[in-house]
């Protein structure tokens, strides 16, 4: 494995994206990882605070030095929402429809408790470009894992791997080792983002298919002008969405959300 060393752990941080953008802009080499306890100024995409109580949860930055073209930073970022997406589901022992990625890279699971999908994981990709080249990604994740208290305004979007367990269980279960579920998304990650990166989707499209959450589902922009079915990804890692007049459209970039036909 090519992932996980140097390995830094700090009790706190200000964002640990920041950390490993500093480290690749000095010189780190590919597959350094930063952990963190606790982030004051942790970020999510779109501009959106990370937000996660001290020692409760997963929360770490992975340096990538994949010299590749640009347009496949894309492609990229899919694959480490199915890394995260396996490694969730191989610690909740769940099946292929109950952990599913959420176009980009949003992982959700399916709750034993009501059937409703929820955000356990989530991940914000950056990277720096030297040229027609990249110079490095950061892949920054954040799992929820222990966490059994969700503010309340989280509640009905939001899960852990803890809450998700104990429903399956019928009851508490002993705490996951974080150490662990670290290894396994390096391991996973080890697994195809060189590949991607180089080769592109095809040897992983099947799979961002069968654990795409949005796939023949009804779904709108989060800004509200775009409607239709999802359609799956391109090659590209472009969001396909066949709108209302028959259109085919190809999104890079925003969010979607899912919508009751
Ligand atoms: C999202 O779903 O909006 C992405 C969340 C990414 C959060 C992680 S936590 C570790 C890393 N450091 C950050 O500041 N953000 C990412």
């Amino acid at each position: 494995m090519t992932l996980g060393a140097p390995l830094v752990i700090a009790s706190e941080t200000e964002s640990t994206n920041d950390d490993a953008k500093r480290g690749a802009r000095e010189g780190v080499p590919h597959g350094a990882v930063w952990v963190a306890e606790v982030q004051t100024s942790g970020r999510g995409r779109q501009g959106r605070a990370w937000l996660s109580p001290p020692g409760e949860n997963l929360l770490f930055s992975v340096l990538l030095r994949l010299r590749c073209a640009p347009a496949r930073v894309p492609p990229v970022s899919l694959a480490c929402g199915l890394a995260v997406r396996d490694a969730v589901a191989r610690a909740l022992g769940a099946g292929d429809a109950d952990v599913v990625v959420k176009w980009p890279n949003d992982v959700l699971v399916r709750s034993a408790r009501d059937g409703v999908l929820r955000k356990v994981a989530g991940i914000l990709v950056e990277s720096g470009i030297a040229g027609a080249k990249v110079e490095y990604v950061v892949v920054g994740i954040g799992i929820n894992v222990h966490t059994r208290a969700l503010p309340e305004e989280l509640t009905a979007i939001a899960t852990s791997i803890a809450l998700e367990r104990d429903a399956r269980a019928g009851g508490p279960l002993a705490a996951l080792d974080r150490g662990e579920l670290l290894a396994e998304v390096l391991s996973n990650l080890d697994r195809d983002v060189e590949h991607v990166a180089h080769k592109g989707l095809g040897l992983i499209h099947s799979r961002l298919t069968r654990h795409d959450a949005l796939f023949n589902q009804r779904v709108e922009s989060t800004e509200g002008d775009l409607q239709g079915i999802a359609r799956g990804v391109d090659l590209e890692g472009r969001l396909l969405v066949e709108c209302d007049d028959g259109s085919l459209k190809r999104i890079s970039s925003g969010e979607m959300r899912m919508r009751l036909a």
